[in-house]
């Protein structure tokens, strides 16, 4: 089995040290040596340390590597749309397996890389574009597929994680969690895709898609990051008994004549101490799988790095030899269902909103108003002070707000008219409540 690497950074330098040090066992797993066949990178000449691999494989060339007639698999962890969505249509054309991590180009048109591997009769396999080293994918894809799975809830991004997990341990502020995570090498120098909610939108594409065999397009995905959380946020969460998590949430639904439908969000939200989710802190991922008849299930594991990723790579091209040395294919992509993807104003939810008011007869009562003219049902109100100074001092009280679940649209309804009202001075805060409680 010859193999074509397309990049050698964080992921693509740990295949290689992992191809070295497992190559014994790896051929004894596949049935035959599995070797690389070239490198292809962008700077030839970059340092690379110790890596365990002969100079001269090194390329600057990918497509004339993926066309060599020696390459069976290619690899790609180089990331971005262009030129990796071209090389990968190329080599699935011409019939050769692929295992990529790149969720980015996955979520954004993973229908081209699927058709073209369905032309060429080739394997696509691409475990650690979510999830890093987790086994999730796999088990979505083959082990739950007697099963219907209703709701996907995963905690996807590490960097997003770890900054969340700082602000809830420490009282940190965002500005302040996130330098923490630059300094210990979790966020990236430009830390946008990971903050404002983008990576974790493309792994709740690729996830939906799975689950709900429909292809599903990070366009299709609402996205919101974390930049608003605020430590009073995180406080009021506590208060509650909950914390506060960036969650990938993609769960089945129905229109109003009944048809089914998806619906697929990322944004921060509240849930309780008791979910399963929230003791998951750190640069860890978790995804919680709910399923018909398999019911609740939990992946937990390490989400990013060189080491777990390639980890979830090596597996994949192992599935993938095989599969050619036995003559064979994987299952295609599993779309039949194409259900239709609802829009995010008819997602349910509960909602916790704080908001600074008047401190004086009938506050209340036309807040109340608001809510009731949206039918958004009100479960819990508590009044403090503003800013949590001491009591009756001020003419500005806190009120924090707890719905029942209600539509999205709904609620952004009653936020705008409380915004128009004299009586609300700010409305600090407006976070959704998943998981119960
Ligand atoms: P890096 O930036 O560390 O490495 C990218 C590699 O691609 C480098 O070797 C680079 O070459 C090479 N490269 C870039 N552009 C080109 C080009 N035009 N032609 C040839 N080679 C090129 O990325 P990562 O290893 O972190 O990520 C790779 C993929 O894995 C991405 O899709 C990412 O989303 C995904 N992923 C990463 C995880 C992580 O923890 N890092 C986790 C899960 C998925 P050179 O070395 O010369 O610069
Ligand atoms: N930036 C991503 C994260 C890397 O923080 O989870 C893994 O996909």
């Amino acid at each position: 089995m010859r193999l074509a690497l397309l990049g050698c950074g964080t992921v693509g330098s740990e295949v290689v040290r992992l191809l070295h040090e497992q190559s014994a066992d790896l051929a004894a797993r596949i049935g035959a040596p599995l070797e690389i066949a070239g490198i292809a990178v962008r700077r030839v000449g970059r340092d690379r340390g110790d890596l365990p691999v002969d100079p001269a494989l090194f390329t600057t060339d990918p497509l004339a590597l993926i066309k060599r007639e020696d390459v069976d698999v290619v690899v790609e962890v180089v990331g971005g749309i262009e030129p990796a969505r071209s090389w990968l249509v190329e080599a699935l054309r011409a019939g050769k397996s692929v295992v990529t991590a790149n969720k980015a180009l996955l979520a954004e048109d993973g229908a081209s890389l699927h058709d073209a591997a369905a032309e060429g009769g080739a394997d696509l396999y691409y475990e650690a574009s979510v999830a890093g080293a987790i086994p999730l994918l796999r088990p979505l894809r083959e082990s739950l597929h007697g099963d219907r799975i209703n709701r996907v809830t995963g905690i996807v991004n590490g960097t997003t994680n770890f900054i969340l997990s700082a602000m809830d341990a420490t009282g940190a502020g965002f500005a302040e969690a996130l330098e923490e995570a630059t300094e210990l090498g979790y966020a990236e120098a430009d830390p946008t895709a990971d903050v404002e909610g983008f990576d974790a939108a493309a792994k709740a594409a690729i996830l939906a898609s799975l689950a709900f065999h429909t292809r599903v397009t990070a366009a299709d995905v609402h996205r919101e990051g974390i930049t608003e959380v605020t430590a009073a946020d995180v406080a009021s969460a506590k208060a509650m008994g909950c914390t506060i998590k960036l969650l990938c949430i993609a769960a089945r639904g129905a229109d109003a004549e009944g048809r089914e439908t998806v619906s697929v969000r990322v944004h921060p939200a509240m849930i309780p101490l008791t979910h399963p989710l929230a003791s998951v802190s750190d640069a860890f991922n978790a995804v919680f799988v709910e399923a018909e008849a398999a019911g609740q299930l939990m992946f937990y594991g390490r989400g990013a790095g060189g080491a777990p990723t390639a980890s979830a790579v090596l597996g994949d091209v192992v599935a993938v030899a095989r599969n050619r040395l036995a003559g064979a294919r994987a299952a295609s992509e599993s779309a039949y269902a194409d259900l239709a993807v609802r829009p995010m104003g008819e997602a349910l939810t509960r909602y916790h909103i704080s908001l600074d008011v008047a401190d004086r007869p009938g506050v209340l009562e036309a807040v109340a108003g608001v809510f009731a003219r949206h039918e958004v049902s009100i479960a819990t109100v508590r009044q403090g002070p503003a800013g949590g100074g001491p009591a009756g001092r001020g003419s500005d009280a806190e009120l924090v707000i707890v719905t029942h679940i209600a539509p999205d649209a709904a609620l952004a309804a009653t936020v705008r008219e409380l915004r128009g009202l004299e009586i609300v001075r700010s409305v600090a805060s407006v976070l959704r409540v998943e998981g119960g409680a």
